[in-house]
């Protein structure tokens, strides 16, 4: 079974795919949306496909498209080839494989976009739902969340305080988490990628919002919704 046309365009659109991107399909059939993503929106595409038969055919019409240099197939199990120098996963599995492959869409890069064409990822809640102009079908898109959970020490850029603070992540959510030996309590957050929001209690005006961004093994966060602007730098501990 194939994705319709439509379900393509809008997948790839809500993953805001360009000519910077590399797009992977795990299990790409007959290659339809690795030629669209490179035909339609300029970017290298690579199909990964167990049946033989069908990585011939996608070849083929790669071939007739006149898109050889910008896309490729290769005949392999998904569970055994590297990807992870994808920029965008597109998948029509289903749900148990999904769940199979989960882990490893977690560990990719943060900021990798994943959109599956009607099966989600259990309890890993999507970041958008894909909704196509035609066809009853539903689609998902996840960004993958940086990798933040632990304790952390603060420190004010050009000022004096500090605090430290342990954070707890599931998926893309920051929840809250006690105060243990710190004066501040998370109440909740959320990642897209490495950008990331926060609301504390215990910092100046409760309760403070912080948002900024994961760089390296550093967290870098203001107070941009506060009367005063305080900028930090977060360090694990
Ligand atoms: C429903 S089709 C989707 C085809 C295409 N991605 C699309 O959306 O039009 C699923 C494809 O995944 C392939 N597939 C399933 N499990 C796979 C695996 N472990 N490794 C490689 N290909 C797999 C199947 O052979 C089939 O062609």
């Amino acid at each position: 079974m194939a994705t319709i046309d439509s379900v393509v365009d809008a997948m790839l659109r809500a993953a805001r795919v360009t000519d910077k991107d590399r797009v992977i399909d795990l299990g790409s059939g007959d290659g339809k949306i690795p030629i669209a993503a490179a035909k339609r929106f300029g970017a290298h595409a690579l199909g990964i496909e167990y049946n033989q038969q069908l990585v011939e055919l996608a070849r083929c019409y790669a071939r007739v498209e006149g898109l050889t240099g910008k896309v490729q197939f290769e005949q392999g199990d998904i569970f055994s080839t590297d990807f992870s120098h994808a920029t965008v996963l597109t998948l029509y599995l289903g749900p148990t494989v999904n769940l199979k492959l989960r882990p490893k869409l977690l560990s990719m890069r943060p900021g990798t976009r994943i959109v599956s064409n009607t099966f989600d990822m259990a309890d890993w809640q999507p970041d958008e739902l894909i909704e196509a102009d035609v066809g009853n079908t539903r689609a998902f898109l996840w960004i993958v969340p940086a990798r933040v959970a632990g304790d952390w020490k603060f420190t004010e850029v050009g000022g004096s305080d500090s605090f430290t603070v342990r954070l707890q992540q599931r998926f893309q959510q920051l929840e809250s988490s006690p105060a243990a030996q710190s004066r501040l309590a998370v109440q909740g957050g959320r990642l897209v990628g490495n950008r990331m929001e926060m609301v504390v209690q215990g910092l100046e005006s409760d309760p403070t919002t912080l948002t900024g961004e994961v760089s390296g093994d550093r967290l870098l966060l203001a107070t941009t919704k506060a009367r005063t602007l305080r900028r930090y730098v977060g360090a694990p501990m």
